[in-house]
């Protein structure tokens, strides 16, 4: 398929429909090729991937429970289980965090960050091409020092997104998007 017509037709799969079978080692080695292939200003490389899968899907399950209940300790069964619920069924996550370098002289945090974004939506059409459905997400736990912690973050460090990757169950329709005319304007001058 044309990458543009791809581009067009790429929609995220929910997580509640993403199931086995995962992805191999050698595809999984493949979208982490795709992904450090992201525009990078001063090749920083601030992109750092830690990948979930197998039993160790159980352990981040229970760093998420433990970061809920840190959060919020009146957290119900519900809430708690949904967090164990998404690493029980998902066959990979992985998270792409930025390790950000705060005093470079030419490329502030924020691009590092933007860098960073870019190669998790290359990891996740990379995914989508060979077939898989995948979604990113962040929520609270994005923001959470335990979670930082157990992935052997620091502080400064963020995590940009939970890139959880399956095969989904059944077809997807096709997503309405926004029309781009309406978010663009050709510019001939400065604005009065
Ligand atoms: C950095 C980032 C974090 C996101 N976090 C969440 C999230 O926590 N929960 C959620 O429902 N969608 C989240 N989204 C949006 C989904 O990834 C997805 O884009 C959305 O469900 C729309 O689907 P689409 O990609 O098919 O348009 C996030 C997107 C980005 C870029």
């Amino acid at each position: 398929m044309d990458i543009v017509d791809f581009l067009k037709a790429r929609g995220s799969t929910p997580w509640r429909v993403l199931g086995d079978p995962g992805p191999s080692e050698e595809e999984i080695q493949e979208f982490l090729a795709a992904a450090v292939t992201a525009p990078d200003h001063g090749a920083i490389r601030p992109w750092r991937f830690f990948v979930v899968r197998g039993g160790a899907r159980e352990a981040m399950g229970e760093v998420f429970t433990e970061a809920l209940l840190k959060r919020k300790p009146d957290a119900d069964e519900a809430t708690v289980e949904k967090d164990r619920d998404r690493m029980r069924r998902v066959p990979l996550l992985i998270v792409v965090a930025a390790s950000i370098m705060e005093n470079h002289p030419k490329v502030p945090p924020s691009e590092q960050l933007v860098a960073t974004g870019l190669a998790a939506q290359a990891l996740l059409l990379a995914a989508q091409a060979k077939g898989y459905g995948g979604v990113m997400l962040t929520g609270d736990h994005a923001y959470d020092s335990t979670v930082k912690a157990a992935l052997g973050l620091k502080d400064k460090d963020q995590i940009v997104a939970f890139v959880y990757i399956g095969t989904p169950e059944g077809k997807m329709r096709p997503k309405r998007r926004p029309d781009a005319t309406k978010f663009t304007r050709d510019w001939t001058g400065p604005v009065a």
